[in-house]
């Protein structure tokens, strides 16, 4: 009934990593073969904890570069950022009518990102679930890939599709959009990487705030670094195991087999098949090539598109554009059937 179509976002925060480029950022260029994709820099979920005015625009072109680095086409498919598309803000307001408080109040994100100091969090990141969801509805998209820790957000968008339907249902009909105007968002969180942890600590997810550098592999690190960083990863003593069940107890092991399957586009069934057996030490050697074979081309491309921010920013204006005039469809229907008198 929905044409399938992709949506994802990036927030423009600091330090990509790994955890991004294999969780998100890799599964967005493999399904431009197959979908209609949009994929968008959201610099107003970026707000919602402080941003440096100076620093936010190097931050969201830095981003618009991974991803055409990575083999996004912004020609074929579209790329821009969403502050450039008033829709996003509108259909957002809606959704903080639609949603309910309690809904809200389960986020564990919002949980954790707003921390002890609860009252002084901004209403932006208690809402960011609903803005969302607004980010994907806005193109009435049906397929959403992302890592593993997006999951109840994505399940919240579906709750907040689901109610609107029905709220309005009656109007919906009326204006003779059938029996659902909005899809309900379908996560997709595959893979051996979904959940890429710190080298430091298998316990912690990879994440750009993290203190450490050591912590995560960051897009724009040299062959140098990457190799360092891999070398000093935390490990155990034992010699990697032959079948996945040895890797349930052994998070940190666990996760380099995951990174080493993820980048090598192969199962962790197939990396210990070959590797099973084998030091940490030979192992990780493997990882390095592995990563610096893959990531240093990306590496390099992303620094040379961050050198021409004017072509960047002619890239997130023409894909502004395309955004908007979708958008703006949506939006006319969404205010017909909430009952908005529209010129
Ligand atoms: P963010 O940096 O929070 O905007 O995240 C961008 C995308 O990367 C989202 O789809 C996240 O789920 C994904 N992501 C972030 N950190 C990780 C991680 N450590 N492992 C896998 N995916 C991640
Ligand atoms: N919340 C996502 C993250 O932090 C980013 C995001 C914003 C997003 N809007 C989206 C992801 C819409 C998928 C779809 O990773």
């Amino acid at each position: 009934m929905f044409k399938q179509k992709v949506f994802s976002g990036v927030q423009p925060t600091g330090n990509l990593h790994l955890g991004n480029y294999l969780g998100a950022i890799k599964k967005f260029v493999e399904l431009q073969k197959s979908h209609d994709c949009i994929y968008c820099v959201v610099d107003m979920h970026a707000i919602t904890v402080w941003q440096d005015p100076a620093e936010l625009p190097r931050a969201t072109r830095e981003v618009t570069s991974a991803f055409i680095a990575c083999g996004i086409d912004p020609k074929k498919h579209i790329v821009f950022n969403q502050s450039q598309v008033s829709g996003h803000a509108e259909l957002a307001w809606i959704f903080n009518c639609v949603a309910r408080m309690g809904w809200l109040n389960r986020m564990t994100q919002f949980k954790e990102k707003a921390g002890k100091d609860r009252e002084n969090a901004s209403v932006g990141l208690y809402v960011y679930p609903n803005l969302m969801a607004a980010d994907i509805l806005v193109y009435r998209a049906t397929h959403v890939p992302v890592g593993d820790d997006q999951k109840q957000h994505l399940e919240l968008s579906r709750d907040i599709a689901q109610k609107f339907n029905n709220d309005f249902s009656a109007s919906i009909q009326a204006h003779g959009h059938g029996e659902a105007f909005f899809p309900l968002p379908e996560p997709l969180i595959q893979g051996p990487a979904t959940r890429v942890m710190s080298l430091r600590d298998g316990a912690k997810k990879m994440s750009k705030s993290e203190p450490s550098d050591y912590s995560r592999i960051n897009l724009t690190d040299d062959a140098d670094a990457i190799a360092q960083k891999i070398r000093k990863a935390k490990t155990d003593p034992e010699p990697l195991p032959s079948e996945e069940k040895g890797l349930e107890p052994r998070p940190e092991a666990d996760n380099l087999v995951g990174i080493y399957a993820a980048l090598a586009d192969v199962t962790k069934a197939d990396v210990l098949h070959e590797h099973g057996g084998a030091q940490f030490s030979v192992f990780k050697a493997a990882l390095v090539e592995l990563a610096v074979a893959k990531l240093g081309p990306i590496g390099a491309e992303m620094k040379r598109l961050v050198a021409d921010p004017a072509y960047i920013d002619s890239v997130l204006a023409d894909g502004s554009v395309r955004a908007q005039a979708l958008a703006v469809e949506t939006m006319q229907a969404v205010k017909d059937i909430v009952g908005f008198i529209r010129h």
